[in-house]
């Protein structure tokens, strides 16, 4: 297995955007957070989280198609690989999410993206940010119009999950690196 140095280094090759920076730490964290909860190996599940849209950059006609050669610079083997293209199931790929993780990785990818724009709407970004403030935000259709809230429902439905849950999950996951993802009050960094 590859180490996560060699992770960050072949995302870094194919991604210079600071903002897909952040989003695969973002989803690295809460797939370290839900490995734990789950007795699960969170530094594999991280590095799946991290590489997930490492196609996205370069190749966005071929998003989850070029996956799989890129990845295969670093060694990933073919479970890993599976579990990266199957986020794009419905949308770009028809490779379905069958374990858990994969599921996992299916449901947070966009969800990130929402608690990322609240945060980013607030004085204290990720500090003492709620279920409620995101599950407001959800039901505004206009805000993060990006953000495709089906793609998270049906993945809360195929985890069997509360959406309830899977909200709470990545904010305690994003927050843990939340300075690094610029997402905690300035004055709390120091
Ligand atoms: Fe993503």
């Amino acid at each position: 297995m590859f180490t996560r140095d060699e992770a960050l280094e072949l995302f870094r090759k194919y991604n210079k955007s600071e903002s897909l920076y952040h989003h695969a730490l973002s989803v690295e964290a809460v797939m370290m957070e839900a490995a734990e909860r789950n007795g699960e190996d969170a530094s594999y599940w991280g590095l799946v989280g991290m590489l997930h849209d490492i196609d996205w950059e370069m190749y966005p006609e071929e998003h989850c198609r070029k996956a799989p050669e890129l990845l295969k610079e670093i060694g990933a083997d073919d479970a890993f690989i599976h579990a990266v293209v199957s986020h794009g199931y419905g949308l770009v790929t028809d490779v379905k999410p069958e374990l858990y993780m994969e599921k996992m990785l299916y449901t947070v990818d966009e969800l990130t993206g929402l608690i990322t724009a609240t945060a980013l709407m607030r004085p204290e970004k990720m500090k003492g940010i709620s279920v409620k403030s995101i599950k407001k935000k959800w039901k505004d259709k206009s805000f993060a119009a990006g953000v495709n809230r089906d793609v998270i429902q049906q993945g809360a439905e195929m985890l069997g999950k509360d959406t309830a849950e899977i909200i709470q999950l990545a904010i305690d996951g994003m927050t843990k690196v939340a300075p690094e993802l610029g997402l905690w009050p300035v004055e709390e960094n120091t």
